[in-house]
This record gives C-alpha cells, structure tokens and sequence, in this order.
C-alpha cells in the first residue's frame, strides 16, 4: 500500500548540501507549525527550538559540532532542546531533576523534530540532523544563554538540496520487528544486510568507504561517548535524583 505521505517518508534521505536560497517566512512558519503539532507527555510541551540567524553564533555552533560545514552553508539552523525550565518559570516548587523527565523531554523534542523534518521534505526542502551540537554542549550552553532545565539535544540543517543522495538501506525487518517478544539477532540476516550496505558504501558518489554496517559499530559508538554528559546534566538541573 501506497501514499504520498508513505512515499515521501521512504524516500527521505539526509542532505548535507544546500542552495543558498532563503526560506520564505511562509516556509518557517509551517514548517514549525507542524513541529508544534506532534504529540506531548502529558501535555506537558516540553520543548524549545532555538533558530539561530545570527552568523557569528552559527560558525561557531559549526565548530563545535566538528567543522561541518553545512551548519554554516545551510539557510536555516534550529538548535532542538529539551526545556523543563518553562515549568520551574510557571512554579519554582515543581519537583524537577527526575530520570523519567530527562526521557519525556528527549522522546517529546525527538517527535516534534521529525515533525519538522517531514514538514519539510513534504515541501520539497531537506534537512539534516546535527548530534554534533552535544560535542561541546557547556559552549552551546552559554553561546545559546541556555538556563537550567534546558538541555540542547541537537541541530536541525533546513533549506534546498544541493545533492541528491539515494536513501540508504535499512536492517531488513525481521531484525528489529517482533512479535510479542524480543528475538536475538540472526547473524546470517545480519551479514546479508551488511553486503547490501558495503555495496552502498562503495558506489554511492560522496564519502565512499569499505566494509559494510556492523564492522563499524565498535568505533562510531566508541567516537560518540562524549563522557562529560553526565556531570553536564546534573550541573544543568538533570537526572539529580
Ligand atoms: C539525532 C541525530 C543526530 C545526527 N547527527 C548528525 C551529525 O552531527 N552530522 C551528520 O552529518 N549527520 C547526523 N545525523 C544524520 C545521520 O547520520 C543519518 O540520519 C543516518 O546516517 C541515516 O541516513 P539518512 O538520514 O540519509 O537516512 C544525525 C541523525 C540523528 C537522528
């Protein structure tokens, strides 16, 4: 079965060039209506977007996330973050620092961030995510002005494609779909998947590499541990009890 809505979803692929054209204020602002439109724990809409026009702050935000350069190329940046401090603004007394608040506030700003996303691809725009903000999250704190409560989770990239990338294989289905309970991974479905990525890794035209997928789980997780997180959160009012 097919839509347009499914269509668009399946071909989306993440674009790391970008036309200079400008968004139109029109664009921005459905783009972000649709993002406010997604669901919300409790209702309790816990999270901020932070669009950041001012350049000097966008070369510096490139930096940070690792010198990429269509943070600074693309026309639009969003910072996406996780806010709690709207609620300590409404009541001082509101009993924060909770676990369960730092995963409501990932999970709520995830879902309006790809509510973005789909937005505006829909539009014919692209986007890429930006984790690399989280690189140096103390400076994006203070280049941002970001209080307590508020944890920036990542950038969004927005604007027209300058590329046109196919979209990239995912695990086949029966390794991360169950029914009614979890299933330890076939390792034959595993290496099929991982031929199928190092055929894609070797002919698609940007940023060609060998092997396939899981030989390089070790390192991509090891690069991201960003070890600092834990003392950040609890300096910045999370997960303290
Ligand atoms: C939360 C998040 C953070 C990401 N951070 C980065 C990033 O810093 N730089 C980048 O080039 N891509 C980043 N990506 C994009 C992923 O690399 C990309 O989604 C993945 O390789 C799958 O490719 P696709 O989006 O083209 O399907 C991020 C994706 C997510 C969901």
């Amino acid at each position: 079965m097919n839509n347009s809505t499914i269509d668009l979803l399946c071909r989306h692929r993440s674009i790391r060039a970008y036309l200079s054209t400008a968004l139109s204020d029109e664009q921005i602002d459905c783009i972000f209506k649709a993002a406010q439109a997604a669901s919300s724990s409790s209702f309790l809409q816990c999270s901020t977007i932070i669009r950041i026009t001012d350049q000097d702050k966008r070369q510096q935000l490139a930096h940070d996330a690792g010198e990429q350069s269509y943070v600074m190329s693309a026309p639009e940046f969003w910072v996406f973050c996780a806010d709690f401090n709207r609620h300590h603004q409404i009541d001082s007394s509101v009993n924060l620092g909770k676990a369960e608040q730092l995963l409501l506030g990932c999970i709520d700003t995830a879902i309006m961030a790809q509510n973005a996303v789909v937005a505006a691809e829909s539009l014919g725009l692209g986007c890429v995510y930006i984790g690399g903000v989280r690189n140096h999250i103390d400076h994006v704190t203070t280049l941002l002005k970001l209080p307590r409560y508020v944890l920036p989770l990542f950038g969004l990239c927005i604007g027209y494609p300058d590329q046109n990338p196919d979209p990239k294989p995912r695990l086949p289905r029966s390794l991360i779909f169950f029914d009614n309970e979890y299933q330890m991974m076939d390792k034959t479905i595993l290496s099929q998947y991982d031929q199928q990525m190092s055929q894609y890794y070797s002919e698609r035209p940007t940023n060609q590499k060998p092997g396939g997928w899981s030989d390089k789980i070790p390192t991509t997780i090891n690069k991201e541990q960003r070890d600092f997180m834990l003392s950040y959160l609890h300096k910045q009012g999370w997960i303290t009890k």
